[in-house]
């Protein structure tokens, strides 16, 4: 297990769903909600993408379902939302980390590739947020929706994920407010640039990111660790008040403009 600054307890008892759960954030994110004693069922396109962390997590001792689902298709996500209550009995935590990224100028980009990439971020959200609400209204359960900092100014040759992501904003803050009656909470993370995911090694080059750091009013990139801790803390009783807000977790970055691209 990793070391831990919060009680090992604090998600005991509870299911949580992470879309997008087999690697990267968001498999930093199933994997400490298991070891703070949440039941796991992780998604992704495909189940070999699934099976190294279901290891983990059962190695350490948690339960962990794996179910293979594309966000895009509904289907789909219900019969992975079916399975997992099926095996736990219910869901108490939804977590929508499952996106699509990569580095392309707008003048480039087709609009399939537009669209697919608003269809696994924005739709696939919307998706399983939708396919999860009667679940969710019985456990008053709460949302996760991981977002992203590069829509607040703008970030070139990232039109596709910018649209995707003020998309998944407005669907937290709308879904906060709609769902907010019935016990549901609706929050967001919106990470800065990460080092230890697969994605930043291959979008960023590497003088690229010492460029990068010295503007970072933190002076480093964060870590997956970084985003696991706001995870915890906001689906956690901690936050029980906190509902329909986007948690910035960037050392500062965004504030200086400071552009990926
Ligand atoms: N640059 C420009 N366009 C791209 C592209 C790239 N690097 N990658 C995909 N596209 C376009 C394709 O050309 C296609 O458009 P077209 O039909 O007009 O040619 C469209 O996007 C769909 O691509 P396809 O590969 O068929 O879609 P997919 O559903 O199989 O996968 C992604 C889409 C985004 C998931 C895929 O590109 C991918 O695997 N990316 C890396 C994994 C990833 O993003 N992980 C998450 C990190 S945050």
């Amino acid at each position: 297990m990793t070391e831990t600054i919060f009680t090992r307890d604090i998600l005991q008892g509870k299911v949580a769903f992470v879309t997008g759960g087999g690697t990267g954030i968001t498999g930093g994110i199933a994997r400490a909600m298991a070891e703070h004693g949440a039941k796991l069922a992780i998604t992704s396109r495909k189940t070999e993408n699934l099976e190294p962390m279901k290891k983990l997590i059962e190695d350490g001792g948690g339960e962990c379902l794996a179910v293979a689902a594309d966000v895009r298709d509904y289907e789909a996500v219900e019969s992975a939302i079916a399975q997992t209550v099926e095996h736990f009995g219910k869901i108490d935590i939804v977590v929508n980390g499952a996106a699509g990224n990569f580095l392309c100028a707008a003048d480039e980009l087709s609009a399939n590739g537009f669209g697919t990439v608003v269809d696994i971020d924005t739709k696939g959200t919307f998706n399983v947020c939708r396919a999860s609400f009667e679940e969710l209204k019985r456990s008053k359960g709460q949302i996760l929706n991981i977002s992203a900092t590069l829509h607040y100014l703008a970030t070139p040759m990232q039109i596709h994920v910018s649209a995707a992501k003020a998309g998944v904003d407005a669907i937290t803050r709308n879904l906060s407010v709609e769902w907010g009656r019935y016990g549901i909470r609706v929050n967001g993370i919106a990470p800065g640039p990460i080092e230890d995911t697969e994605g930043m090694k291959r979008l960023l080059p590497e003088p690229l990111k010492d460029k990068i750091t010295k503007k970072i009013p933190l002076g480093r990139f964060g870590r997956i660790k970084d985003i696991e801790n706001a995870a915890l803390f906001l689906t956690s009783d901690a936050a029980g008040y906190i509902n329909g807000v986007t948690l910035v977790v960037d050392g500062g970055q965004w504030l200086l403009g400071t552009s990926l691209a």
